[in-house]
């Protein structure tokens, strides 16, 4: 069997279980994996991909073909808790009629005690736990569950660099996701992410530049640099490796089109990296920025660590240094104690930024976290009626930034086929835009000049040119 490359103690023992699986247990066996929440959760599930590959598993999307089923799982809100327990039910009744039938669960909620235990307590039909630090134990519970272990499991409380010398079998060949640092230290009082993902913890500049090298070699036009704040690069390294430098670095990558990161905390953002994006080609014109509320109290209540102001004032910055730059938020309504007057803040500071697109959500109180605690929690109705408002607001302003693409000549890499027109493909433009526009499967993975004859709130129409 092809050698793992895998540089750590844990080496040969992921390989020997791989060896075993595959000799005896997996070979043409067939898996479904079910993906939740972010982009980090997207790459771990290449990850798994890839190890299930390296077993000898094949893929279907159809549950009753198969013999392994994994969910890989999110925290963030409770909603998407609850859909991870509805499936996990489903498949519990799928189990009756295809007993042999082997379920493993990881991701967030597997970190989180809460939700474990409840697994652990109502569904008897789970064989795998793992977390999302230690996928590359996978192998090992699979294994020993083969061997007759009703339930594995294992979880790592922290992120300990043996996963990222994983591969990763790739959604796309030409757009890719590269961790650049695991975990979160900023604890805001609202957010499960530090308590499921662990500390903070930067990977070697060295191993990520070769990594997207090794990429753009076989293919890959567009990274997507990921961490839960990428703009604190560095800190855990013991060098003056900054996550500015480290784009300066990669945008030298011969063959390399387009670079992106996510998620950016605004009292990070320095100003080498808002020069960045005048200075570096390969940068895309698109910053996330999640503000999360507009009011300085709330703010303070979300340990955010900056103000309405301070907010505003790196937007200023940010817009006059480079003044095409699309902006990106996150925003949310219904913190604990938020009161009419501070939504209205928000209200105001949308109007003020005039964001190009946003993700929007209404808080959820997870266990565990500071703001669980408060006995202000908003009324559900005023917190669907506040969002309700919010939106009414973002979305004029997102229509009428992409109407003024309209008979702009824009690149866009070409992503797939497009599956609400038939006869049309989608891509990106360096501004996250999204473009529909007449094409077929052999303009997928290039990058195409198109002119944009018409927009709507979410996405671009276009015509190819010559
Ligand atoms: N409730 C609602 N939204 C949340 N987010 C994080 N935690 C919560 C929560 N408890 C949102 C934030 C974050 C995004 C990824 O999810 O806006 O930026
Ligand atoms: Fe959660 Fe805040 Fe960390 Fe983002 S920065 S992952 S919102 S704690």
């Amino acid at each position: 069997m092809e050698n793992l490359n895998l540089i750590n103690d844990y080496n040969e023992n992921i390989e020997e279980y791989i060896r075993k699986l595959r000799n005896n247990y997996t070979n043409n066996k067939v898996a479904k994996i079910v993906t939740h929440g972010c982009q980090m959760n997207e790459h771990d599930s290449e990850k798994i991909r890839w190890l299930l590959e390296k077993m000898g598993y094949i893929f279907s999307e159809n549950e009753e073909e198969c013999d392994l089923v994994i969910l890989n799982t999110c925290s963030i809100r409770h909603s998407a808790e609850d859909k991870v327990y509805g499936q996990i039910g489903r498949l519990k009744h799928l189990k009756q009629t295809k007993p042999s039938i082997k379920v493993a669960v990881c991701g967030c909620m597997m970190q989180r005690d809460e939700s474990r235990e409840y697994v652990l307590e109502k569904f008897e039909n789970v064989n795998i736990i793992f977390g999302t630090n230690n996928i590359y134990k996978f192998p090992e519970l699979l294994y020993k569950n083969y061997c007759g272990k009703k339930l594995s499991m294992d979880i790592e409380e922290n992120f300990k660099n043996i996963d990222d010398k994983l591969g990763a079998n790739r959604l796309y060949s030409y757009k890719s996701y590269v961790n650049i640092m695991y975990g979160c230290d900023n604890f805001c009082t609202y957010c499960i992410v530090p308590y499921t993902r662990g500390r903070e913890v930067s990977r070697d500049p060295y191993e990520i530049i070769e990594e997207v090298k090794d990429l753009v070699k076989n293919g890959t036009k567009e990274i997507t640099l990921l961490g839960q704040n990428v703009n604190s690069y560095g800190k855990s390294l013991n060098s003056d490796m900054t996550f500015t430098k480290l784009l300066y670095k990669i945008n030298d990558i011969e063959g390399l089109e387009r670079i992106r990161f996510m998620t950016s905390h605004p009292k990070d953002i320095s100003d080498e990296l808002i020069y960045a994006f005048k200075d570096l080609d390969k940068l895309c014109n698109f910053l996330h920025l999640p503000v999360q509320a507009g009011s300085t109290k709330v703010l303070k209540e979300m340990n955010r660590r900056y103000t309405k102001e301070e907010y505003l004032e790196k937007i200023e910055k940010i817009k006059k240094i480079n003044p095409d730059i699309a902006l990106c938020t996150d925003i949310m309504v219904g913190f604990p104690g938020e009161t009419e007057e501070d939504f209205n803040e928000t209200l105001d500071l949308v109007q003020r930024v005039e964001y190009d697109t946003s993700f929007t959500f209404i808080y959820s109180l997870r266990e565990g976290t500071k703001a669980a605690k408060s006995s202000e929690q908003v009324p559900e109705n005023i917190k669907h009626e506040r969002f309700e408002r919010l939106l009414d607001v973002l979305y004029p302003i997102q229509l009428e930034k992409n109407k003024a693409f309209i008979n702009k000549i824009v690149k866009v890499l070409v992503e797939d086929l497009s599956t609400s027109k038939k006869g049309n493909v989608i891509g990106r433009t360096s501004e996250f835009k999204l473009v529909s526009f007449p094409g077929d499967e052999s303009l997928i993975g290039k990058t195409i000049d198109v002119k944009i004859v018409d927009a709507n709130t979410f996405a671009l129409v276009g015509e190819q040119i010559d």
